[in-house]
Formats: structure tokens, sequence, C-alpha cells
């Protein structure tokens, strides 16, 4: 207990000193954006926060993935972090404008909440000829339409088909993904989204858990659709926003540490975290229930 007491007191005293970069996620999946943004901005501190006790979020309604994703936000702040990237598109989708329009300005206007659907939706136009891009997303994205007006505001003349796959999520949380059960529902959903249009020359995976799916995904679709993963894209915009906002960047602490925090148990949280991030994860719990 003293141990414990002394840990979390040790804790305390370098978050105090600490202003990271918050990532943030439902549960694994923002992962696969973070291990992207420390390879091309490794200096930083960062502070990972998985909801893993609330996830999925695909399914959820607007006012629960606001509610949960606000909270999530409001305890990064608590943690000193100046800057938030929602590296989830589902909160992305149905909670960060409203945050960012109504919470923020009351919060602290001086802090940040990026997403990852609009420096995803500024470069798709650079990645497609024949001007047709499928979207594989959450029922959640899809249904929020995010996707559709934000690529139709950079680049009105592409036409965008989405196709929600509420099972992909649960799949790969439990770890069926590369088994032969979950061939069925890729097939499923490519066959879906491909029957819409034989002009789809790139497919973006719109929820940040598909990149572990890539692999079986590849295998139903033709070669010569680019299947498009957004971890490096989010992290290439970060680092030009960071650039342009060098006021925001100097306040972020620079000295390569890492924390990740989960609202559900630590052990599976570290169990499964690798597999997204690449390399083993030591977390701490945090109960926002
Ligand atoms: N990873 C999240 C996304 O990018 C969704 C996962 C969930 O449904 O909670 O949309």
């Amino acid at each position: 207990m003293f141990t414990g007491f002394f840990l979390s007191y040790t804790h305390a005293i370098i978050m105090e000193s600490m202003r990271p970069i918050g990532v943030f996620d439902s549960g694994y999946g923002g992962l696969t954006v973070l291990k992207e943004i420390i390879a091309r901005l490794p200096r930083y501190d960062y502070l990972y926060l998985g909801d893993n006790a609330r996830t999925p979020y695909g399914t959820r309604s607007f006012e629960t993935v606001y509610q949960y994703t606000l909270q999530c936000v409001q305890w990064l702040f608590d943690q000193g972090c100046p800057l938030i990237i929602l590296a989830c598109n589902t909160a992305s989708a149905k909670a960060l404008r409203t945050i960012q329009q109504v919470d923020l300005p009351k919060e602290d206007p001086a802090r940040r909440v990026l997403g990852v659907i609009r420096p995803t939706s500024e470069i798709i136009g650079q990645l497609t000829r024949t001007k047709q891009v499928g979207v594989l997303a959450t029922t959640g994205t899809v249904q929020s339409g995010s996707y559709l007006l934000e690529i139709q505001k950079f680049f009105p003349g592409i036409k965008v088909f989405q196709e929600a796959c509420p099972m992909w999520v649960p799949l790969i949380e439990n770890g069926e993904h590369r088994g032969p059960g979950a061939d069925y529902f890729v097939k499923k959903h490519i066959d879906g989204l491909l029957s819409q249009s034989d002009g789809i020359d790139m497919i973006l995976l719109a929820c940040t858990h598909y990149p572990l799916l890539q692999n079986k995904i590849q295998e139903f679709i033709p070669p010569h659709i680019q299947l498009v993963a957004q971890g490096a894209i989010v992290a290439a915009s970060l680092d030009d926003y960071l650039q342009r906002h060098v006021d925001l960047a100097q306040t972020c602490t620079q000295e390569g540490r890492r924390f990740f925090y989960t609202t559900d148990s630590t052990e599976g949280f570290d169990k499964q975290a690798g597999l997204f991030f690449g390399q083993a994860v030591n977390s701490a719990h945090v109960s926002l229930q």
C-alpha cells in the first residue's frame, strides 16, 4: 500500500511538470495512430487514453459518444495536455465539433482538440485517379455523413461511397481478426462497398482499429485498388500543424516520455495494446464512470 502511494505520488510529481500531447480513442485503435505520430514526432511527450470500459463507440448515439468523449478530453486536460488528438473517427464525427465550438471556449480557449477526419479528407483527392473513393467505417461514422461533407469541401468532384462494418471492431478487440471467422464479415463488407461502383480505386480505412485487418482486407479487394490507413496521414498533418502553431508546440513538453491509461483493466489492455502499438505497453488505470 505504501509502495502504491509512493508510486502515485511520484507519478503525480512527474505529471505536474509535463504537458504531453493527449491521444484519445474509445479503446485500442488510437494506438495505430499514436505509433505513426511517434515515428514522425518522437521528441514530444504523449499521454494515451483508451476508454476500453465503454468501447465500442461505433454503435452508440451522438449524445452518448459526445458525453464520453468530453469526459475523456476533460481528464486529459486535467493531466496537463495542451493539445489533444481524437484518434477515433467515431468521436471525431460525433463529438469534435461541439467540443471545439461549445466546450473549449468555456474550458480553456488556449488548448486545442483536433480530430482525424479533416486531415484525412484534406489529402484524399491526391490518392485517387478515378475520383471515386470508398470509405470503410463504423456505423456511427457512416451515419454522421462526416466524410461525405468534409471530402466535398476539399474535393467537390470526388464521389464517396461508404460501408458500415459493425462487426469489425468486436472481431479485432476479441483477437479474431486473423482467423477464418473474420473472412465472412470482411468479404461481406468489401462486397457491399465495391457493389456500389466499379470505379473505386482507393479505399480508406476510416476507423483506427482497421489497420489490424489490413492484410485480411487486401485478400478480398482487386490489386488495382489502393488501401489507405490514416495513421501516417494524421501524423504528417500534426507535424504541419505544430510547425504553424509555434506557441502551442513550445507549450508541449519534449522529453520523449509515453504514458498509457485505460478505463478498463490494465492487464487486459497491456496484453492487447502491443498488437496495435507494435511494442509492449505498460498502462495505468483511470476510472471515469
Ligand atoms: N477506433 C474507433 C474509430 O476510429 C472506433 C471504435 C469503436 O467503435 O469504438 O472510429
